[in-house]
């Protein structure tokens, strides 16, 4: 049986026992009246947007892949759900996993995934209630299957000393000495049902050798405060100043990380410009999902300061589906071409410049995804639609 084969490649038969969520603990409203810094700090990071209800591109990429793949959405979304839903594993039974395998979107799957503490994403308990990670570079083996979760009642964190009214408290290395493990269990060596390699932000920061961890440029800088809002009168330790870093979690679309992902240069050549691009982070730009792109765009301009000519390229990684047409990374069997910077690479493009020209601007922005897809999903959604700058340079050239 294929089916069964492929569940089992997931090692996900007999592991879903269905415990269930503590509805004190279950989502990030509980933890709003004390956390509520860190609370608004995560709403507008996209682990909060992971759940299919709340991410119109992921939505319709289930969709697109479920019509593909001849499979039921709940289908597909349980194998998605690993990385953007662990939880999942709270939410659904054996019984629902092999009637959605067989096509039958029961009603009760349904419920089960559409439950507050799914539709809350990568929330809290996901990473605060980790008691140990089971790390492994084996691609089938990813999110909810690295991760063996403690108790609800009890938050793991970075503290040894601190004290809640609400919860009990743990501290964990993977939050303090090495929170790279955290961010592994999701960022790295996804792959696509073909096998190909289609996210893999952790294993490029492997082969930078790069020191600085995830945290310290997605969480920002350690700043002094106090990790509670309220006051507790004595009975929690709210009054200590902490070091604490953000939960933006920061990306393109809730800060200006873009402004530092990479230096740009410009020199004349003769008749060409050379444009340097230089990596600043020690994985791909573009990293993570497979379908984003990076834009380079020369202009060149008369006397006048009209567009005489105007050239692009576009780095991106681009995949083939198992009858060698051009694909979605979900359903690639090979990847087509790789031209994404690489860790800390430094890249120079040449563009030709024509006669009459009397400057230059080189421009660097960002897509979610490309056009393409964009109009091929029905993505209506502005967030996926527009670019996003990363740098400029206007250059004289006499
Ligand atoms: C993707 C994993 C992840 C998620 C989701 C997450 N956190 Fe954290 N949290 C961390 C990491 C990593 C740290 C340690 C940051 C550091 O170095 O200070 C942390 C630290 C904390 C701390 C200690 C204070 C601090 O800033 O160091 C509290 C309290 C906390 N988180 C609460 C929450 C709450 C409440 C939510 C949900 C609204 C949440 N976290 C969601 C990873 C996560
Ligand atoms: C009634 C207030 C209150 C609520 C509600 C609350 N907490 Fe806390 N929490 C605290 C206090 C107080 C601390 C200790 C802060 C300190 O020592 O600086 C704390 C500490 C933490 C820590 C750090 C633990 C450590 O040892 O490093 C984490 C993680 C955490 N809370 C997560 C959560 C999550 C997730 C929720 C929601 C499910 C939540 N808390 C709800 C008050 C609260
Ligand atoms: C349980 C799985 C999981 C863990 C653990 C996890 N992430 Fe994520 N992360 C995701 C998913 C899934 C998304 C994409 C959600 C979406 O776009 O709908 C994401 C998105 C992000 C983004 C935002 C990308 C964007 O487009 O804005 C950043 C940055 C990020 N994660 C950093 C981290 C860091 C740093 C850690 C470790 C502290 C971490 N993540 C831990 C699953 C995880
Ligand atoms: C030196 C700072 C730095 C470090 C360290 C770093 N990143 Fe990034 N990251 C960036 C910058 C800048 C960008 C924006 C450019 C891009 O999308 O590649 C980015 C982008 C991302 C994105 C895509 C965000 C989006 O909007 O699509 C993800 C996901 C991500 N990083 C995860 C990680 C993880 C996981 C680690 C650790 C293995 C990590 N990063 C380490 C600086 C850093
Ligand atoms: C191995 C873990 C993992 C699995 C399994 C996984 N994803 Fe993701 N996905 C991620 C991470 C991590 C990100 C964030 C990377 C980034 O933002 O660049 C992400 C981001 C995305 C995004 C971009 C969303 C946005 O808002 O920009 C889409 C779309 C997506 N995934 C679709 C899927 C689909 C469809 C499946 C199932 C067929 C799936 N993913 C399975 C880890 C996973």
């Amino acid at each position: 049986m294929r089916r069964i084969g492929w569940l089992l490649a997931l090692g996900i038969t007999g592991v879903f026992a269905s415990e269930s969520i503590n509805p004190k603990y279950a989502d990030s409203s509980k933890c709003m009246p004390c956390h509520t810094e860190i609370t608004k700090s995560w709403k507008s990071s996209l682990h909060a947007m992971s759940h299919y209800s709340k991410n119109e591109l992921y939505r319709k990429m289930i969709h697109y892949v479920s019509k593909k793949r001849i499979q039921s959405f709940e289908q597909v979304e349980i194998r998605c759900a690993q990385c953007h839903n662990p939880h999942i594993a709270s939410a659904v039974s054996d019984s629902d996993i092999s009637d959605a395998s067989f096509g039958i979107a029961s009603e009760k799957m349904r419920k089960s995934l559409d439950q507050p503490f799914m539709k809350d994403g990568v929330n809290c308990i996901v990473c605060h209630n980790i008691e140990k990670i089971h790390f492994s570079d084996d691609p089938g083996k990813r999110g909810k299957d690295t991760i063996q979760w403690g108790p609800n009642d009890t938050m793991v964190g970075p503290f040894s000393d601190a004290k809640s009214p609400y919860h009990k408290t743990k501290s964990a290395d993977f939050f303090k000495k090495d929170p790279n493990k955290l961010c592994f269990v999701c960022h790295y060596n996804e792959r696509s049902p073909y096998r190909a390699l289609i996210g893999s932000t952790g294993i490029e920061y492997q082969s930078s050798g790069s020191k600085t961890t995830c945290v310290e440029c997605h969480m920002g800088a350690v700043k002094k405060g106090h990790a509670v809002q309220v006051d507790l009168g004595g009975r929690g330790t709210s009054g200590k100043i902490r070091e604490l870093r953000s939960h933006l979690f920061a990306g393109a679309r809730n800060s200006d990380i873009l402004a530092d992902a990479i230096d740009l240069s410009v020199m004349r050549k003769g008749q060409n410009v050379v444009v340097t691009l230089k990596n600043r982070t020690p994985h791909n730009v573009p990293t993570g999902f497979g379908g984003r792109q990076l834009i380079v765009t020369m202009k060149a301009l008369d006397a006048s300061g009209h567009l005489i000519q105007r050239e692009e390229q576009i780095l991106e990684a681009r995949y083939l589906d198992k009858h060698g047409r051009e694909s979605i990374p979900h359903l690639a069997k090979d990847v087509l071409s790789d031209t994404r910077l690489k860790p800390n690479e430094h890249r120079t493009i040449e563009f030709k410049v024509p006669a009459g020209s009397n400057e230059v601007i080189v421009d660097i922005k960002y897509r979610l995804i490309g056009k393409k897809w964009v109009e091929k999903l029905n993505i209506e959604d502005e967030m996926f639609k527009k670019e996003y700058p990363v740098a400029s340079i206007q250059m004289q050239i006499r």
